[in-house]
């Protein structure tokens, strides 16, 4: 079998079904090619199986990038707001979350479907999306534009989409095709690492592993970036939102800073001393914070008389470490476990305005497969539809 389209995607993801869709509805003939046996798993999962479609406060100050400015332009013709007008205009009810997080009511299957709607509206606008599943690209070559051999035959597009994802979470079929695709055609790729991932404590904070399931609102901070959200012991070391997030600009050998103590000032325990001098270091921690890990965290601090009998600066001393508290991460639960990945194709070699290779013509990267990486929370699907349309619209 061969046939011959305008464009050819692969992965009918998030980002490739957006695109499929904007270059339907402006009359392309395309071919979405995908190697599940079904559009858009990881939109399936995501959420908790409700989907967080999008944040309403989405911007390029939210990603992770060699070059920040890059997700700007695709960001900005393609909002939040943009999405959610779709999510509605297909009467798919919503809400928010928490800090500007929005989910769908129902179930993720609301925008799979919605996005295989868009996709087939081609039809209205002289254009024609056909996805296929059980695909198995074999190779790609640049002849006459492109050519592409999956198990079933041989497809020629003029142009080529890359919108494989990532390879967070294998046993998903993710895997690092589009990274191995692009070196093909000379594109540098950003070393990939876990991101949104658990991180694995030894030494020392093997001991924090004996209170897992224990979790507390914190700050933590990882390089320059800080979230106050909630931290999670788990089995193997730290999760949580707070925690995932942080993962994100972790590097190994660095330090996570956890302030137990959000909202609490230097002076805090000091006032404590003075309100209640009989109380110990336990039961004022335990006011603060679940009982299992006051009960730790007051163990490590050794200040074991009240407070009353406890000097100024041991106390100062004890709230400081409680408000940046050094945990030392020997590792991540590596691409298993995380739910994206910070680095892939280089945004250098990209028109942040196309998606296009710059010394490529014709061929394309979007969503996670690029070197963009969102927040915990919505960012990163809105990542996947903002560059999915802005490659859409240039195919
Ligand atoms: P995506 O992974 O969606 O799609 C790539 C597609 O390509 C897949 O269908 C894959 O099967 C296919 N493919 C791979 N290799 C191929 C090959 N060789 N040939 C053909 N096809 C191939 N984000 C968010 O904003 N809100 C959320 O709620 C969540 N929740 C969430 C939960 C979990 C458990 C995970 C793992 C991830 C999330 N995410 C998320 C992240 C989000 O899922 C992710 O950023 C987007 O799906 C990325 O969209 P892409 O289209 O780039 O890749």
């Amino acid at each position: 079998m061969s046939d011959s389209y305008d464009a050819i995607i692969l992965g009918a993801g998030a980002a490739g079904l957006m695109c499929a869709a904007r270059a339907g509805q402006r009359g392309r003939r395309v071919l979405v090619l995908e190697k599940a046996d079904r559009p858009g798993k990881k939109i399936l999962i995501s959420g908790g199986g409700r989907c967080n479609f999008t944040n309403i406060g989405a911007g390029p100050a939210n990603y992770l990038s060699a070059n920040p400015h890059f997700a700007k332009s695709a960001l900005a013709r393609y909002t939040a707001g943009d999405f959610l007008e779709l999510v509605e205009s297909y009467d798919i009810a919503w809400h928010e979350k928490t800090l500007g997080q929005l989910f769908c009511d129902g179930s993720a299957k609301q925008i799979v479907a919605m996005l295989l709607a868009e996709c087939e509206k081609a039809s209205e606008f002289g254009g024609e999306v056909i996805v296929r599943c059980n695909e198995d690209v074999q190779t790609v070559d640049q002849e006459d534009g492109f050519r592409v051999v999956t198990n079933s035959g041989t497809h020629h597009g003029a142009t080529i989409v890359l919108a494989t994802g990532g390879p967070s979470i294998p046993k998903m079929g993710a895997s690092g095709f589009a990274y191995d695709l692009a070196r093909k055609f000379g594109l540098k790729i950003v070393e990939p690492r876990p991101a949104l991932v658990p991180l694995t404590l030894g030494g020392e904070g093997v001991l924090f592993r004996e209170i897992s399931g224990v979790s507390a609102p914190v700050v933590a901070r990882a390089g320059k970036a800080s979230f106050p959200e909630a931290a999670l012991f788990t089995h193997r070391g730290l999760s949580g939102p707070a925690i995932l997030q942080a993962s994100s600009y972790w590097k190994p050998g660095d330090p996570v800073l956890i302030d137990f103590l959000p909202g609490r000032d230097a002076d805090w325990l000091l006032e404590r001393k003075r309100e209640t001098p009989q109380a110990t270091m336990r039961s004022v921690l335990r006011d603060e914070l679940p009982d299992r890990l006051a009960d730790i965290l007051s163990e490590k601090l050794g200040v074991q008389s009240d407070l009353g009998n406890a000097s100024d600066k041991a106390l100062r001393i004890a709230n400081e470490r409680l408000k940046r508290w050094e945990f030392r991460p020997n590792g991540t639960e590596g691409f298993a476990k995380a739910e994206v990945t910070v680095g892939g194709i280089s945004t250098n070699e990209l028109s942040s305005k196309t998606m296009e290779a710059k010394n490529v013509p014709g061929l394309y990267a979007i969503g996670e497969a690029v070197d963009v990486t969102g927040w915990l929370g919505g960012y990163n699907f809105q990542w996947a539809w903002a560059s999915g349309v802005a490659a859409g619209e240039a195919l």
